[in-house]
């Protein structure tokens, strides 16, 4: 009887791989990875590097998007000490500087609590917000906001 139970469920086990197996379920090829056809020792050219396209800035494409930076930042620092990029973007440095101020909820920490300061949530500027470029997408994107799908 025992055994009778092992056979059958061997029997099930085989009928599911082959099942994953069956055309019509992703096959190699379907999936091309973005560095390309190469063989995992081999190394791929370098990405192009896009310029920041500089002056005036491009359109949200959602409400709540951070919005894209408008000028170059490989030579400003941010880490657990320092953040230049405050310099410009703090209250009241913005004015002295002519730069927008931070948002609002960036003096906001995740209790909701009002703060004097950068919250520690908005320390690493470019966790969200990147230059912007006139790169093309990588892979098809069909994706539109909400008020522009109704
Ligand atoms: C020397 C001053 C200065 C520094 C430093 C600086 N910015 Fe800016 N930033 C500006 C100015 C001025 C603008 C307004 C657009 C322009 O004139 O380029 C701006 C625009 C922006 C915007 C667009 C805001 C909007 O409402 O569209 C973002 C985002 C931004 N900066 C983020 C950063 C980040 C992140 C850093 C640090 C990596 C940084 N900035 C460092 C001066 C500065
Ligand atoms: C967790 C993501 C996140 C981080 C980190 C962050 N921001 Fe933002 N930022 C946003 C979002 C989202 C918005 C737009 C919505 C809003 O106003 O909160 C925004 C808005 C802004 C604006 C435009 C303000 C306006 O009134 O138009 C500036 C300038 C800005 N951020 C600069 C910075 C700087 C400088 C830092 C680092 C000190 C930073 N942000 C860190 C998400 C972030």
């Amino acid at each position: 009887m025992k055994t009778g139970l092992k056979l059958i469920a061997a029997a099930v086990g085989l009928v599911l791989v082959a099942a994953t197996l069956m055309p019509g379920s992703l096959r190699a090829g379907d999936v091309r990875s973005l560095r390309g056809e190469l063989a995992i020792e081999e190394n791929n050219a370098a990405p192009e590097v896009h310029a920041v396209r500089e002056g005036k800035p491009l359109d949200r494409a959602y409400r709540q998007q951070p919005p894209l930076i408008p000028h170059k930042v490989d030579r400003y620092e941010i880490d657990l000490k320092v953040n230049q990029c405050l310099r410009c973007h703090d209250w009241p440095n913005n004015t002295r500087e002519n730069a927008p101020k931070v948002s609002e909820t960036h003096y906001q920490d995740r209790q909701g609590n009002r703060l004097d300061q950068i919250a520690g949530t908005r320390w690493f500027c470019t966790q969200c917000h990147v230059p912007q470029t006139d790169a093309l997408p990588l892979v098809e994107n069909r994706f539109t906001p909400a008020n522009a799908a109704r």
